[in-house]
């Protein structure tokens, strides 16, 4: 089935479009970009307000993590990223990967009623099939108190299955896919947007515990089999313990070894 947006049923996208913002958000919209994280990046260094948001029709160069790319097409996907200088210790700066996974869990909660999965550190599934990935940037560090940190996000909202590279099909999906629903683009992104500032104001306040329990309530691979690629390339496999207080991932491995996750990618299938 294929799908593509209608602005006149998607009234908080075309008012953003109109006004510059998104509820009480300033947003800063372009219909092609490289990489929306990488023009917060420069506008963040240029001054622009904390909680400016910006968001691209596609991107030709979108960013994944460890240096993957990150499709982009027109029309069917949101791709935003979102200008934060949060108050925390440079140590606890990864946390707000975690945060961010769970508000965008909690805000599609609220405006869906799927009930997405999160894989650790940061990819939302449907079903097992990712279908949202974040990207947290951090500035080079020079002021410790207002080092920026960018929080980007791409999300399949509107993707048609058939339109996906045929090597990922039964690998990613969508919003449409999984929720057979035209979603407005315009609420998914307010709702995120608010939630994100929400949970880095909870870590702000010292509550991380807060994030780990709502992690763990939608840990997809806790208590399954994975297998982790470490930096190094190395595969350790095992079964997933879940995140601890840390946000560190533990794997135990047939042999009862702990190994503590901190870097890498988790898969469930042997990379
Ligand atoms: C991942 O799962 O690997 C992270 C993907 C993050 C993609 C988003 S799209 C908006 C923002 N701009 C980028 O270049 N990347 C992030």
């Amino acid at each position: 089935m294929e799908s593509s947006g209608n602005l006149a049923n998607d009234p908080l996208w075309r008012e953003m479009l109109e006004t510059g913002f998104l509820g009480d958000f300033p947003v800063s919209y372009r219909d092609v970009v490289d990489s929306t994280n990488v023009i917060a990046m420069d506008m963040a260094r240029s001054g622009a307000p904390t909680g400016t948001v910006v968001v691209a029709g596609s991107q030709t160069s979108g960013k994944g993590r460890l240096g993957r790319k990150w499709l982009s097409p027109p029309g069917s996907g949101l791709y935003f990223s979102i200008i934060l200088r949060p108050r925390l210790a440079l140590d606890d700066l990864s946390r707000i990967t975690l945060a961010a996974g769970v508000a965008v869990c909690q805000a599609l909660e609220a405006t869906t009623g799927l009930s997405p999965r999160l894989k650790w550190p940061n990819d939302l599934l449907l079903n097992g099939k990712k279908f949202c990935g974040i990207l947290t940037e951090t500035a080079g560090i020079s002021s410790p108190d207002s080092i920026p940190v960018i929080v980007g996000i791409g999300m399949n909202v509107l993707n048609a299955k058939s339109s996906m590279p045929a090597d990922l099909q039964g690998k990613v999906t969508s919003l449409f896919e999984e929720g057979e629903t035209v979603y407005g683009k315009g609420v998914l992104l307010e709702e995120c947007v608010a939630r994100v500032l929400g949970q880095v104001d909870v870590l702000e306040k010292g509550d991380f515990n807060a994030i780990i329990r709502e992690f763990d309530r939608r840990d997809a691979i806790k208590g399954k089999h994975c297998y982790w690629l470490t930096p190094a390339g190395a595969v350790v496999s095992g079964v997933s313990l879940g995140v601890d207080e840390r946000g560190v991932l533990h794997i135990r491995d047939n042999q009862g070894r702990v190994s503590e996750v901190i870097s890498g990618d988790i898969n469930q299938k042997k990379p």
